[in-house]
């Protein structure tokens, strides 16, 4: 089911905004990711997908120059972001896992000292900060000390300044986490704003999330990329699969290949016992092969000993997805 990652050759295609070259980045002996690459067209939205500790923080402060990779390289519009980091910070927005917002400040006075940090022109500066406040719809704070701020406003503090100096990409780090269901809500609409103009990378351990607001998603697991696809067909494979396993008394090979020829079978493992065999066979969601299948063991010749059939949830399904070991 997970699709294989794509090789980026030379292609006719308009270079990508992002290119992410076979990044590897170790904190200690182990390496965080391993071997990372895509890459992420103007005005698209992707979403990194992963469970906790997969790697997706690191990958984004690789891309944003905040930190460079062991080995690999990323440009963003043709800059690299080891080498050229100030052209490339000029046009990153970036909001990390944690945003180091002043809390003394008030909202208006922290996008102030931001903007002008940026390098926004000081004419540019209360016209700009205007626009962000009204896109984030911190209009009634805008002299609110950020410490009085609930997290989801503190949240849209965070990508307001991101997009202060109106960058080309975004990244966003987990923009919706630990925040109250009324803001997440807030804040996957204002992402879908920005992602209609803007390239847009964010990352998420919800699969809903980014179903909903990304047109590409890459699963990270263990440092990999370990699936890429669109939501709408990410959404297909997960509506759920019928699992199939049975014991077989036969030779694994030409069992497997019965199996794999059945129309409807997706995909078939095998487990070798000592004198039996267990297959596990996948078909789409609601279809039932058991008939097929075992009609298929007996022309073979095997002795079928078993059968039982399930149906996959989502979540089996995002676990085996993000889970090395075959099953
Ligand atoms: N500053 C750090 N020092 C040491 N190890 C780290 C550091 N940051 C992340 N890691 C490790 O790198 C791996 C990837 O982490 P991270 O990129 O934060 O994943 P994610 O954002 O997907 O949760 C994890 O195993 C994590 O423990
Ligand atoms: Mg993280």
């Amino acid at each position: 089911m997970a699709t294989e990652y794509r090789e980026y050759g030379a292609s006719t295609n308009p270079p990508a905004m992002i290119q992410v070259r076979d990044l590897t980045h170790y904190y200690g002996p182990r390496p965080a990711i391993e071997g990372v690459s895509f890459d992420v067209q103007k005005g698209e939205v992707l979403g990194f997908l992963g469970p906790n500790g997969a790697g997706k923080t690191t990958t984004m402060r690789i891309l944003t120059g905040f930190m460079p990779p062991t080995q690999g390289k990323v440009t963003i519009a043709g800059f690299d972001v080891v080498e050229q980091s100030l052209e490339v910070r000029k046009r990153v927005g970036y909001l990390p896992e944690t945003v180091p917002l002043y809390t003394e400040m008030t909202v208006t006075g922290y996008l102030k000292y931001m903007g002008s940090l940026r390098g926004v022109a000081p004419k540019r500066l209360p016209v700009r900060i205007g626009e962000v406040i009204e896109l984030c719809r911190l209009g009634d704070y805008r002299k609110t000390i950020i410490g009085k701020l609930s997290k989801g406003f503190r949240q849209r503090v965070g990508i307001a300044q991101a997009i202060l100096h109106e960058p080309e990409v975004l990244v966003l780090d987990e923009p919706t986490i630990g925040i109250d269901p009324i803001q997440v809500v807030e804040t996957r609409r204002l992402i879908q704003d920005l992602g209609r103009e803007q390239t847009v990378v964010l990352s998420s351990h919800i699969l809903p999330e980014v179903s909903m607001l990304c047109q590409r998603v890459l699963i990270i697991h263990q440092g990999h990329i370990v699936a890429e696809d669109t939501p709408q067909r990410l959404a297909q494979s997960l509506q759920g699969v019928e699992r199939i396993e049975l014991e077989v008394r036969g030779p694994i090979a030409p069992v497997t290949a019965a199996l794999r020829r059945i129309n409807g079978v997706t995909e078939v493992t095998a487990t070798p016992g000592r004198n039996r065999h267990t297959f596990v066979v996948q078909a789409r969601h609601g279809q039932d092969l058991r008939d097929e299948i075992s009609k298929a063991i007996i022309d073979g010749g095997w002795g079928l000993l078993s059968m039982q059939m399930s149906t996959m949830s989502l979540e089996d399904i995002f676990l085996r997805l993000t889970t090395k070991e075959e099953l």
